[in-house]
C-alpha cells in the first residue's frame, strides 16, 4: 500500500509544486515506484514533470467518473503522473454530490498497491480540492518561505486540517514544516524560523531539520524538462532536497512505503 504525502499552503509561492516534483523525481531517483498527483489547476506539477496538460485526460475527468485511471495517467522518466488543467478550477461549483470529499481517494483506490508512495501538489487555497487531497493522503507537508506574510494564515489551514481529521480522515498526519528559500544569514530567516516552530508545536508537528536553501536551478529546471536533480546536481537545492528526502524516507513507518 502506498503512503500518500500532499504538499499544501493555501499561499502561493512557497514552493509546493517545486517540492512536490523533487519528491516525485527523487523517490523515483531511489527506485521507488511513485505516482505524482497535480490538484492545482494551473497545472504546475504536470509540467515540471513533462506531461500533457492540454489534449488528455486530467484528474478532474478521473475525479468526475469520466474517465478510468489507467486512462489518465501518464509515464514520464519512470514516474506515473496524473495531471492538470485550468478545467480543474470548476470543481468548487460542479462537484456538489454527497461524497465530493473523497472522490480523490476513490479515484486512486484501485492503483493504491501500485506504488510506493504518491505526491500530491494542491493549489493555493483551502477549498473542495484541498480538502480532497486531505481526505486522500496520509501526511501533510507544509512549506513556508521566510517572510512574515507567509505566516498568516496558518490559523485557518490549522482549521482545515482539524475539520478533515474529525470527519472525514481521522489518520491524517502533519509530518513537518518545510522552510524554503531559506539563508541562514538573514536576521529574518531566525525570527521566521522561530515562529514556525511555535506553529508546529500548534500542529502537533516539527520544524524539519533538512531546509531548502534558494537557487536558480528551481526556477530553471522545469523548462529544460529536468529535475532539479539532474538540472544542476550541484545546486544548494539538489543538495537539499536529496537531504531532505533522506529524512522522509527515515520518519518512522516510511520506508520501503511499508
Ligand atoms: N528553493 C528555491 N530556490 C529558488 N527558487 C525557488 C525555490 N523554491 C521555489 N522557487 C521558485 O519560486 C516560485 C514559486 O514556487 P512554487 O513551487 O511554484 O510554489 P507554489 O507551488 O507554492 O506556488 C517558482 O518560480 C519556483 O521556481
Ligand atoms: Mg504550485
Amino acid at each position: 500500500m502506498a503512503k500518500v504525502i500532499a504538499i499544501t499552503n493555501q499561499k502561493g509561492g512557497v514552493g509546493k509544486t517545486s517540492t512536490a516534483s523533487a519528491l516525485a523525481s527523487g523517490l523515483q531517483e531511489k527506485k521507488y515506484k511513485v505516482l505524482a498527483i497535480d490538484l492545482d489547476p494551473q497545472g504546475n506539477l504536470g509540467f515540471c514533470l513533462g506531461a500533457e496538460t492540454e489534449n488528455a485526460p486530467t484528474v478532474y475527468d478521473l475525479m468526475k467518473g469520466a474517465a478510468s485511471i489507467e486512462d489518465v495517467i501518464q509515464t514520464n522518466n519512470g514516474i506515473d503522473i496524473l495531471p492538470a488543467n485550468i478545467l480543474l478550477s470548476g470543481a468548487e461549483l460542479e462537484f456538489s454530490n454527497i461524497g465530493r470529499e473523497f472522490m480523490l481517494k476513490k479515484g486512486i483506490a484501485p492503483v493504491m498497491d501500485d506504488y510506493d508512495f504518491v505526491i500530491i501538489d494542491t493549489p493555493p487555497a483551502l477549498n473542495i480540492l484541498t480538502v480532497n487531497a486531505y481526505t486522500a493522503t496520509d501526511y501533510l507537508i507544509i512549506p513556508m518561505v521566510p517572510e512574515i506574510l507567509s505566516l498568516l494564515g496558518i490559523s485557518q489551514l490549522t482549521e482545515t486540517i482539524e475539520l478533515v481529521k474529525g470527519v472525514y480522515n481521522p489518520k491524517i498526519e502533519v509530518l513537518g514544516i518545510l522552510l524554503n528559500k531559506y539563508d541562514a544569514r538573514r536576521t529574518l530567516t531566525k525570527d521566521v524560523e522561530e515562529m514556525a516552530q511555535m506553529i508546529a508545536r500548534q500542529l502537533g508537528t516539527k520544524v524539519f531539520t533538512t531546509k531548502i536553501r534558494a537557487s536558480v536551478a528551481v526556477a530553471e529546471a522545469p523548462a529544460h524538462g529536468q529535475s532539479v536533480f539532474r538540472y544542476s546536481p550541484k545546486s544548494n537545492s539538489a543538495k537539499d532536497y536529496r537531504q531532505f528526502i533522506k529524512e522522509i524516507i527515515s520518519q518512522k513507518g516510511m520506508k520501503d512505503g511499508n
